[in-house]
């Protein structure tokens, strides 16, 4: 139903949610469903990767913002459920190199620092920034992609958990800022 390639607008009607054959056959859609698995692998990995930073840190306050982000991927793994369940397909987890790669950088961020020191929370911050702002490409991009395929419902459910990861990347700054940066400066 869908004309294949016109950069006029092309207007369709394409159900409201989802997802009939014909979208399941598209590219579009195959890359959406690739990518949101590729995000469904990512935050589970992120629930042990967030368990390390925050036995990590030093200060109570980023292993508080490490500990309340958990919860809050654990809440991004079940919204990506709900997502899967509105295209009618099953969750499932795709390997996400980038994903390893950024929570390794933390491991080794742990263990080139020294326990207790506050050097340690600054590098974490910074660690944990890289995996946010991550995230928050991946689920920018797939919320206008949601909209755009008219999955209105689906891109809303993306972007309550795009606005937790941007809330989450303010919140890491301020707590470098107002204190952790200037309290590794002091160190030796
Ligand atoms: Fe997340
Ligand atoms: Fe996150």
């Amino acid at each position: 139903m869908v004309k294949k390639d016109s950069s006029t607008t092309v207007t369709t009607e394409m159900p409201k949610e989802n997802v009939d054959t014909n979208m399941k056959k598209s590219e579009l859609h195959k890359f959406f469903l690739a990518a949101l698995k590729d995000i469904y692998y990512a935050e589970h990995a992120l629930v042990d990767g967030l368990d390390k930073m925050q036995k990590s840190a030093t200060t109570e306050e980023l292993q508080d913002a490490f500990e309340d982000h958990q919860l809050q991927t654990k809440k991004h793994i079940s919204r990506l459920e709900k997502v899967f369940t509105l295209l009618d397909e099953k969750a499932e987890k795709k390997e996400c190199e980038a994903i390893k790669g950024l929570i390794k950088e933390a491991e080794e961020i742990i263990k080139s620092t020294k326990e207790g020191t506050m050097t340690r929370d600054a590098a974490l911050i910074i660690a944990a920034q890289k995996i946010e702002h991550y995230e928050i490409a991946t689920y920018g991009g797939l919320v206008q992609l949601a909209l755009t395929m008219k999955h209105d419902k689906i891109a809303n459910l993306l972007e309550k958990t795009l606005f937790e990861e941007e809330e989450t990347d303010y919140n890491l700054t301020d707590i470098a800022e107002t204190s952790i940066n200037f309290e590794a400066e002091e160190e030796d």
